[in-house]
């Protein structure tokens, strides 16, 4: 298994030079959209890389990080409230989320298919939820899956359309972005 919880220092140096330009304007163009003060979890936050993009565009949201290593957590940015927990039992209520991010992280999930229903509990009616993945039909996105399953990590690998048509089966309606062997997709709870 890959130790996060002692990742911390290195995801706090280097997690943004994962995440393409490109993609952190679509989020940014997505928080835009995010009723005033609105509430934000991020899943998987690691070090909280997402929320910091989202928050350099909306500073009035109010962040939550789950993440189930403390030692990432540590060193996630003050404005957000910090729990450590999975995300296949959120420990929030349902519908209290405006926005979901989770970066990176799907792929690391026991059960995604839980961790996505979860997400989607949490959401509000009309929330959205922005996933960014890698891409495993992708020549260094199958490097990766070997690479991570070397490491008895879970690899819970998806194509961008077998993502996505995981999400509409489970009530949201998305939209795919690509950024060569990474992606993202943009899903609406309906
Ligand atoms: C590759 S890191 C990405 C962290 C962060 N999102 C980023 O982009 O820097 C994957 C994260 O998923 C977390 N993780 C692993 N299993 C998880 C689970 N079941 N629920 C929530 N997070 C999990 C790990 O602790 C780790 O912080």
């Amino acid at each position: 298994m890959i130790p996060f919880n002692h990742l911390g220092p290195v995801f706090k140096m280097f997690a943004s030079l994962v995440y393409p330009g490109e993609f952190r304007k679509a989020l940014e163009s997505t928080v835009q959209r995010v009723r005033n003060k609105g509430a934000v979890l991020d899943v998987g936050s690691g070090t909280g890389i997402l929320s910091q993009f989202a928050r350099a565009a909306r500073d009035d949201l109010q962040f939550t990080m789950i993440d189930p290593a403390p030692g990432m957590l540590r060193f996630a940015p003050v404005f957000a409230k910090k729990v450590i927990g999975r995300a296949e039992s959120l420990p929030f209520p349902a519908g209290s989320f405006d926005a979901v991010f989770t970066g990176d992280a799907v792929h690391h999930f026991k059960d995604p298919v839980s961790a996505l229903e979860e997400i989607r509990r949490v959401l509000r009616n009309g929330g959205v939820l922005t996933v960014f993945e890698i891409d495993p039909g992708s020549i260094l996105g199958a490097f990766i899956t070997h690479g991570e399953k070397m490491f008895r990590e879970p690899a819970h690998f998806y194509r961008p359309g077998e993502l996505a048509g995981m999400l509409s089966g489970n009530g949201f309606e998305c939209g795919i972005s690509r950024f060569g062997w990474r992606y993202s997709i943009t899903a609406y709870k309906v």
